[in-house]
């Protein structure tokens, strides 16, 4: 597999869906590493574009550590958050840092954490799975902290929505940059990267374990070998929107 990247410009339902994501990422877990390149490139350019170095760090959706192993400063506290079980076991726990099994949708239970006077919040390549986006960054404002997002659009996996013919899972650019503007006075950048794999089962293979479909499984056996014959390239799309604010 090998990567490249354009740059561009500047309540019951939830609960189940949340259940499936957390189930997704930790079935997934230990294998999470071998299928997270693109993932890596997003923690690591949010980690690259931090000029101050925060020493207060909340992490929504923190996953196995991109965000902390990448840190290169003294911290007071960093404070990793995620649904998924598997996926904070493999979470590096040292002094100063603390995971918190959570849900970044629930609001109240979310808020309840601003009283840590966090002086950055981080999230690389979750808040795709938040139910309220607008809820969710208004609540963020309240936390008074920069923050530093990356986050998947639609156009993520947008040939392989086509070629299966259904709509695609996640909100456009569009719609995640006016839910943005209309909370905070945001730097924006949208990255599309291309993932070229060897043969089309590798392609799929990815597609299964990288946890990106969210436990939606949207085709049965027949149509995905139907989608493997008709997929017409070995490659993947992805598209995410950096958000930064001061
Ligand atoms: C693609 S992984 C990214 C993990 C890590 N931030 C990274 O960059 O490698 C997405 C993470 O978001 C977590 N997640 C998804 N929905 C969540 C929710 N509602 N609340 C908390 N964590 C969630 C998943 O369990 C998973 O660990």
């Amino acid at each position: 597999m090998n990567w490249t990247m354009k740059q561009g410009f500047d309540r019951d339902w939830e609960y189940a869906v949340s259940i499936k994501v957390a189930r997704e990422f930790s079935r997934f877990a230990s294998q999470y590493g071998r299928y997270n390149l693109i993932q890596d490139q997003v923690a690591n350019k949010l980690v690259l574009d931090t000029v101050l170095k925060p020493k207060r760090i909340l992490d929504l959706g923190c996953g196995s550590g991109a965000i902390v192993k990448r840190l290169d400063w003294e911290i007071e506290c960093f404070v990793g958050i995620d649904l998924a079980e598997g996926m904070l076991a493999e979470h590096p726990k040292r002094d100063r840092v603390e995971c918190l099994l959570g849900d970044f949708n629930d609001f109240e239970w979310l808020g309840g954490l601003a009283s840590w006077r966090f002086e950055h919040i981080y999230s690389a390549s979750a808040l795709q799975w938040a139910t309220d986006i607008d809820g969710l960054l208004a609540l963020l404002k309240t936390f008074k902290a920069p923050l530093s997002l990356g986050i998947f659009t639609c156009n993520t996996f947008k040939t392989l929505y086509e070629t299966a013919g259904i709509p695609p899972l996640l909100r456009s650019a569009d719609a995640l940059i006016q839910s943005v503007k209309e909370v905070f006075d945001a730097r924006l950048e949208l990255v599309q990267y291309t993932l070229a794999f060897e043969c089309k089962q590798d392609l799929f293979g990815y597609i299964k374990c990288s946890g990106v479909s969210g436990g939606r499984n949207l085709l049965g056996y027949r149509d995905t070998k139907r989608l493997m014959r008709e997929y017409p390239s070995l490659t993947l799309e992805f598209e995410v929107l950096f958000i930064y604010t001061d």
